[in-house]
């Protein structure tokens, strides 16, 4: 008796029907709902606007096609792979893939840098919430300094206290709006929340930046006085291509790093998406259809916005003066002051703001997606379960990002999440899939069902190229950067704590992912047990 209704569950644990997209339209928006995010619209013009414009774009697309293709299709292809054994999550993909004990674990990885990343990215797209109601109701309007519009910044985020806001209440506001929706969306699954949320979220994302483009090529010159001030000039900057730059190796360190946050390569994100495909879909057109969504939204949307503009209002020089101060300045300091110098200015901030709060949810419930497949399928918890539980454990974390914000504490999280993690991540991935798995048999699975040939030095490229591009990233940015970093040599004393506790944070991420991971693998084998 006893053995039957244990072979009941160990079938059922190997049989649980999986979600999966409603249809492939779905699933492409939600791909590149994932991919396109607050990176494509405020990391990518300041990254282009501190390193060199034009100069900047070539490491750009030789990154794109040496590094962030390939692992689109890696990814796409390790995700399907995964799902037809059941795993929508990085340690049951690399269980299959690398028949070691070891493998699981590394996985975890894979689920601890999306979750790490959901704690700070939620954070920052709630501000992009309440800028829009603030450009909707003319809240900063009359503020018309960079100086001004960073104390009303600063005062939003509870960091200074002045005339503007009295503490972080209407942040905290905000966070708990943008929280709430964010869980609610995981909560009703897979078709009815994500690719729902992704089949109008994308459309009208599209549509507010093309209105966005169009309002900014069409305004020309604004100061008579000032002719160079141009959007041309703007858009010159960006496309006029310096092959002087090429010899920095900050620039490639700089473009690489963009093309794989924009992309959501590296994190494992991208997997868990992919798992949700039936084993004979395509992943090779549809990996293809959504970096090319993305990288429409990224250097033509999101390269035609801020700098563009930001040159025309204030010239070349002090764009790139703003944009040095850091991600946000452009979008959350230029940009308000230009709204206010447009006609039906509220309007066009309303929708810049709004644009980015879609950009972002759609890629904050990604983020979050591979810990939601990890407690259903590993630990059989029932999706509202499942959101709930994660829910609280991203809103726990996430005070100290809120609260220790002035203290640097995103800014480390950002580092070794956004900048370190994902190149590592990578490297385990590729190692494991085409050296491990094996590059033919790689090669295989990802071309399965393909509804587009992928041209055959691809299999190059993926087999030597991109392996040996991350090693040397890696290498090179241990030796520029990394040794400073690790002993906190640009931290100001003072923070000294607040960093070790940023560090402590995420390393305890870590451990608990792989605790749950042996857990999950020992309640496992004790079914296999008894059914071998
Ligand atoms: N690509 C997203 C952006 O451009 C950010 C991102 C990075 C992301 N890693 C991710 C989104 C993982 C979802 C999952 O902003």
């Amino acid at each position: 008796m006893a053995i039957k209704k244990h072979t009941k569950e160990a079938v059922a644990y190997h049989h649980v029907p999986r979600e999966a997209w409603a249809t492939r339209i779905g699933l492409v928006l939600a791909m590149a709902g994932n991919a396109i995010g607050l990176g494509n619209f405020l990391r990518f013009p300041v990254q282009c606007a501190t390193n060199g414009g034009g100069a900047f774009m070539i490491p750009y697309f030789v990154a794109l096609f040496l590094l962030g293709l390939p692992l689109m299709w890696i990814e796409w292809g390790i995700g399907r792979f995964g799902g037809k054994y059941g795993h929508g999550t990085t340690p049951g993909m690399f269980h299959y893939l690398w028949h070691h004990p070891l493998a699981k674990y590394l996985g975890a990885i894979g689920i601890a840098i999306p979750f790490c990343l959901i704690i700070y990215y939620t954070y920052i797209e709630s501000w992009t919430l309440a800028y829009s109601v603030f450009s909707f109701t003319g809240k900063y309007f009359g503020i018309e300094t960079h100086e001004q519009m960073t104390q009303f910044l600063s005062a939003y985020q509870g960091t200074v206290k002045n005339q503007y806001f009295n503490g972080f209440g209407t942040a905290y506001l905000f966070f708990l709006i943008t929280f709430a929706l964010n869980i609610w969306i995981l909560s009703r699954g897979l078709t009815k929340g994500i690719e729902w949320l992704a089949k109008w979220a994308m459309p009208t994302l599209f549509i507010f930046g093309l209105i966005l483009v169009v309002r900014v090529f069409t305004l020309g010159a604004p100061d008579p006085a000032h002719p160079e001030n141009s959007v041309l000039n703007g858009l010159a900057f960006i496309w006029n291509p310096n092959f002087n730059a090429l010899k920095d190796v900050k620039v490639w360190l700089a473009a690489t790093g963009q093309v794989f946050f924009t992309l959501s390569v590296g994190f494992g994100a991208i997997q868990t998406y992919a798992s949700y495909l039936k084993p004979k879909d395509d992943v090779v057109l549809s990996g293809l259809a959504t970096t090319s969504a993305n990288e429409f939204a990224e250097v033509i949307l999101g390269g035609s916005i801020a700098i563009p503009v930001a040159v025309a209002f204030f010239g070349l020089q002090e764009t790139q003066a703003v944009a040095a101060g850091g991600s946000f300045n452009l979008g959350f300091f230029a940009m308000p002051i230009i709204f206010q110098k447009l006609p039906l200015g509220q309007f066009f901030g309303t929708i810049w703001f709004l644009l980015l709060f879609i950009a972002g949810i759609t890629s904050s419930v990604a983020m979050a997606q591979p810990l939601m497949a990890f407690l259903q399928e590993e630990f059989k918890i029932e999706r509202k379960t499942a959101a709930v539980i994660l829910g609280a454990l991203a809103f726990f974390l996430t005070q100290p990002v809120i609260f220790f914000l002035k203290n640097g504490f995103l800014d480390e999280m950002d580092f070794w999440i956004g900048t370190f993690g994902l190149v590592l991540f990578a490297i385990v991935e590729v190692i494991l899939f085409v050296w491990v798995f094996g590059a033919d048999k790689a090669w295989r699975e990802i071309s399965q069902g393909r509804d587009i040939k992928i041209p055959r030095f691809f299999y190059y490229i993926i087999k030597y190229v991109t392996l040996g591009y991350l090693l040397i990233l890696l290498g090179v940015w241990f030796f520029q950067s990394g040794v400073d970093v690790i002993f906190m040599r640009n931290v100001k004393p003072e923070n000294y704590t607040y960093i070790w506790f940023a560090r402590f944070l995420m390393t305890g991420v870590l451990v608990l992912i792989l605790i749950f991971v042996r857990i999950a693998w020992q309640q496992k084998h004790k079914i296999r047990q008894i059914v071998p």
